[in-house]
C-alpha cells in the first residue's frame, strides 16, 4: 500500500492555544440535527470563529436551528452543494447521518473546504478510500469526530500500551454496549438503511475500535469473521411511544467480530444497542508483560466506566496497579472533550499541520466495520482488502 506508514501515528491533539488568534475562520455546519448543537456551541465559544453558513436538506430546519443560536448574518442553503458553492467558508463541519458524509466531504475537499467530519467516518471502505484521495487531491484538512481521543483516560490508556508496561500485545476484547438504547431521540435517522447505513457497529462501534487500534498504532486489519443481528430493532415493543419504528429498522443492534490485526494480534469485539445482558464486557488488552483491563460503561459512547487496572508482575510476584480516573470536565463527550475537538481542527487548519484525528488511522477502523458488514452477510470469514490510495 503506497500511503505514508508514518501518517498513521502523526496527530495533533495537544495544543488548545488558539493558533494565529488575530485571523477570523469562515465556518459552515452542513446538516443541522442533533450533534449540530454541540458543534454551534463549541463554534460560539471560539473567538476566532464567524459562523457564516449553515444547510439542511430538510426545508426550514437549519433557519429554525440558526435562529435559536441567535445567530445573525450567517446565510442558508437547502443543502451541501449550495453551502459549498456559495464560496463563503473556509471550514465546515458535517453533521449529516452517516449515508450522506462520503458525499458531503468529497464535495467539500473538492472545492477547497477544510472538512470536520462527524463519526463514523462513512458507511463502507470505498466511501473511506473515496473521502481519502479527495482529501489528498485537495491539500486541505480532514480530520473525523472521534471527541474521545481528546479524553485524559483515553490518552492514559495509549500512554500505558505505549510504554511498554504490558510489553507485546497479542489479544485485544474490546466493545460496549447497551441493555437497552437504540437511538431514537430525534426520529429515525440512526436506524434507517437510508440514513444509519450502518447500526450499533458504526454507531459506538468506532468508538470500540478506535480506543484499542489507536492505543496499539493502528496496525493493519487482515481478516475478519463478523456476526450482526437487529431482534430488537425490529420489535415493536422496543418502542412503545413509537412501534412503527420497527418496521423502519433496516440496521444493525448488534455485532461481534474475530479479527485478525498485522502484527499477530487478535481483536475481539462485541457491541450492542439493545441486548438482554448489561455489559458484553470491559476492554481487556493482554500483553506479555502485562494485561490491562478498562471497565465499559452502561451507554457505550467511548468514555471509561471506571479505574483502570494493570495486572502484571513486580519481583516475581503477580501484582495489580489501579490507574485512577482522570477527570477532564468532559465526562461523556461533554462540552470541554467538544471545545477540544474543534478547537484542535481550527488549529490544524490555520497552521496547516496535522489532523487531530488522521483519515488515514479511521481507515482501518472503517475497514474492519466495513468487513464485519460483508462477513456477517456472507456468513463466513473473509479477507480485509484496502484499496490503493494512489
Ligand atoms: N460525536 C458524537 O458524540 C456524536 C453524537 C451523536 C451523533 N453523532 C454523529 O453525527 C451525525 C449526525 O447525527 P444526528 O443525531 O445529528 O442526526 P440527525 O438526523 O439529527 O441530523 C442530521 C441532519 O443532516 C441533514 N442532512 C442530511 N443530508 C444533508 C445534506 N446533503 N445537506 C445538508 N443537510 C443534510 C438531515 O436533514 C438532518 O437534519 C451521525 O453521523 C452521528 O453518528 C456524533
Amino acid at each position: 500500500m503506497a500511503e505514508n506508514i508514518l501518517d498513521r501515528f502523526k496527530e495533533n491533539l495537544e495544543g488548545d492555544d488558539i493558533v494565529e488568534p488575530g485571523r477570523t475562520l469562515r465556518v459552515g455546519i452542513i446538516g443541522t440535527g442533533w450533534i449540530a448543537e454541540a458543534h454551534m456551541n463549541s463554534y460560539l465559544n471560539m473567538p476566532d470563529v464567524e459562523i457564516v453558513a449553515g444547510a439542511d436538506i430538510i426545508p426550514g430546519k437549519a433557519e429554525a436551528f440558526f435562529a435559536g443560536y441567535g445567530v445573525k448574518g450567517a446565510k442558508l442553503f437547502p443543502s451541501h452543494r449550495e453551502l459549498i458553492d456559495s464560496g463563503r467558508v473556509d471550514a465546515v463541519s458535517i453533521c449529516t447521518y452517516n449515508t450522506a458524509h462520503a458525499e458531503c466531504a468529497i464535495y467539500a475537499l473538492e472545492h477547497g473546504v477544510h472538512v470536520l467530519l462527524e463519526k463514523p467516518m462513512c458507511v463502507t471502505l470505498e466511501e473511506a478510500v473515496a473521502i481519502i484521495k479527495a482529501e489528498r487531491a485537495s491539500g486541505k484538512i480532514l480530520s473525523i469526530g472521534f471527541q474521545p481521543r481528546f479524553d485524559e483516560n483515553m490518552k492514559m490508556i495509549k500512554n500505558i500500551v505505549q510504554s511498554g508496561e504490558l510489553g507485546d500485545i497479542y489479544y485485544i476484547q474490546t466493545g460496549g454496549g447497551r441493555r437497552r438504547g437504540i437511538p431514537t431521540p430525534y426520529g429515525t435517522s440512526f436506524i434507517e438503511k437510508e440514513t444509519g447505513g450502518i447500526g450499533a457497529l458504526g454507531d459506538i462501534g468506532c468508538y470500540s475500535l478506535d480506543m484499542v487500534l489507536n492505543a496499539i498504532g493502528y496496525p493493519k486489519p487482515l481478516t475478519v469473521s463478523g456476526y450482526k443481528s437487529a431482534f430488537f430493532g425490529t420489535d415493536p415493543k422496543t418502542y412503545p411511544a413509537h412501534p412503527e419504528y420497527a418496521q423502519k429498522f433496516g440496521v444493525d443492534d448488534f455485532a461481534a467480530a474475530f479479527i485478525r490485526l498485522e502484527g499477530g494480534i487478535i481483536l475481539d469485539f462485541r457491541i450492542a444497542w439493545a441486548m438482554n445482558m448489561d455489559t458484553p464486557g470491559d476492554t481487556l488488552i493482554l500483553g506479555k508483560k502485562g494485561g490491562l483491563r478498562i471497565p465499559s460503561t452502561e451507554c457505550w459512547n467511548g468514555s471509561v466506566g471506571g479505574p483502570m487496572t494493570i495486572y502484571h508482575e513486580v519481583a516475581g510476584q503477580q501484582v495489580e496497579t489501579v490507574i485512577p480516573v482522570i477527570g477532564d470536565g468532559g465526562e461523556d463527550g461533554g462540552p470541554a472533550l467538544f471545545d477540544k475537538k474543534i478547537r484542535t481542527f481550527l488549529n490544524a487548519v490555520k497552521s496547516g499541520g496535522t489532523a487531530p484525528v488522521p483519515s488515514s488511522q479511521i481507515l482501518y477502523n472503517q475497514a474492519i466495520i466495513d468487513g464485519i458488514a460483508k462477513s456477517a452477510a456472507l456468513g463466513r470469514e473473509i479477507d480485509i482488502v484496502i484499496p490503493e490510495l494512489t
